[in-house]
């Protein structure tokens, strides 16, 4: 099993879930669930829709593969049209993939192979957070910060450089003022730049909400003033938006919902609703241009990319997007979901809430006053020997996570409404209160 401690399941069954309708699924014993997760922040449009099951049974009758390597197919011509059209300012080219690690993978190799044609081939390096996921793969690995999670698999590929994420609630330093934090974390990129040697540094990688660590927004002025530092030296915007693209964030793009111009975004997860598997990244026209001269080649690929019916899919799935106006529900609910989360904090064990959109975490802590977090054992007993559990079995599925503090996530789909919300917060409440008596 992927990131799953096998030993777990040594005396109890793992989990089969047999089917899905709306934003709910059922295990093999019909047992339903709120999946308060959309899977892993992929099923945007909900379970059991069957346009999307039609969309692919047609495409795979009419033309069930065929490589984007040297040809082309109608559905990824229109998909990369769409994405084109939809992404901000000139990201007008579209490089797909099967994930989002390999849409990451992509985006350092476009970034290196990009420089040494424009004649600044010492430019390699990348810098991302503390506690940021990145994907699996060695190089996305290389880029993820989370350090635990890595060892067992060094030499991994050099030139990784981390600096601080915008965890608020942990930045005791800048505690009156957010919009300070802001600009020191961001300043931090601008130290790692001048440390590293700028002429070395190819690329930042970022997600709009970081996700690992428990969905940190960035502060106000974040962004500007990271555009600001890649501009003066030269390096490449990424926005990661693997998790937080179509609609996650109640728009098409996370760096929309905070107002900056990345270079590249990584996508991935929700632009099939999980229906079928592709990510992909989105470059600007500067970025393609030394690759359409004389014989140069982009010399990356893989054999699903751009699948004919996943691109079919992607494409029903962006129909329902617009039809049934999912990013106008994420909008006219998230203040209803923020309050149904934020309303939590009474409960001792519940220290911060933070998010945006569909996409929250709440951290948990043993003193709300200090602040002060669980040990590893508290955490183990805590996190595996009660929550995930626990909350699995009130019905609803959502992420107990320890990558970092311990935190509970929240990513439901983007057709939830009010009652759905309210009954993620009220099992939360019912299960977190009873928390504290399993330390
Ligand atoms: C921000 C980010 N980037 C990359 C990835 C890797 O994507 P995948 O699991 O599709 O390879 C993830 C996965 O959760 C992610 O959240």
């Amino acid at each position: 099993m992927h990131f799953t401690r096998m030993s777990d399941y040594a005396d109890h069954d793992v989990p089969v879930i047999v089917k899905g309708s709306g934003p709910y699924v059922y295990d093999e014993n019909g047992k339903r669930y709120l999946d308060g997760l959309s899977g892993l922040f992929v099923s945007q449009v909900g379970h059991g829709r069957t346009e999307l099951a039609e969309a692919a049974a047609k495409q795979a009758a009419e033309l069930a593969y065929f490589p984007l390597w040297s040809y082309a197919h109608p559905n990824a011509i229109e998909l990369a049209e769409r994405l084109a059209a939809l992404a901000p300012g000139d990201l007008n080219r579209v490089f797909f993939t099967t994930g989002g690690s390999e849409a990451v993978e992509s985006a350092w190799k476009l970034a290196r192979s990009y420089f040494k044609l424009i004649g600044q081939p010492s430019r390699y390096k990348v810098i991302s957070r503390d506690i940021a996921y990145h994907g699996a793969t060695m190089g996305a690995l290389s880029i993820t910060g989370l350090a635990d999670i890595k060892p067992m698999f060094e030499p991994l590929v050099p030139g990784s450089v981390r600096v601080p994420n915008t965890n608020f609630y942990r930045a005791p330093l800048f505690a009156d003022s957010l919009e300070d934090f802001g600009k020191w974390s961001a300043d931090e990129i601008e130290r790692a730049i001048l440390r590293e040697g700028p002429d070395t540094v190819a690329a930042v990688f970022l997600e709009p909400v970081q996700n690992a660590g428990g969905c940190f927004p960035p502060p106000p002025g974040y962004f500007q003033r990271v555009r600001q530092i890649c501009d003066k030296y030269g390096v490449l915007l990424v926005s990661d938006e693997v998790i937080c693209a179509f609609g996650r964030l109640g728009h098409y793009f996370g760096s929309e919902r905070y107002g900056y111009q990345p270079d590249v975004i990584t996508f991935a997860k929700g632009l099939t609703s999980g229906y079928v598997p592709l990510g992909g990244m989105l470059v600007s026209d500067r970025l393609m241009e030394p690759f359409l001269e004389g014989d140069t080649t982009f010399l990356h690929g893989v054999t699903f990319a751009g699948h004919p019916v996943s691109s079919a899919v992607a494409l029903a799935n962006l129909d329902i997007f617009e039809k049934e106006d999912l990013l106008g529900n994420v909008k006219a609910n998230e203040a209803h979901f923020r309050a149904a989360l934020e309303g939590l904090r009474d409960l001792p064990i519940v220290g911060d809430v933070r998010g945006d959109g569909y996409f929250y975490g709440i951290e948990l802590v043993k003193d709300k006053t200090t602040r002060e977090t669980f040990n590893d054992e508290e955490c183990e007993r805590l996190l595996h020997g009660f929550l995930s559990g626990a909350l699995y079995d009130a019905g609803l599925i959502c992420r107990a996570d320890d990558r970092g503090d311990p935190v509970v996530q929240l990513a439901p789909p983007l057709i939830c409404g009010p009652a759905e919300l309210d009954e993620i917060a009220s099992i939360l409440r019912s299960v977190l209160g009873e928390a504290g008596s399993h330390l």
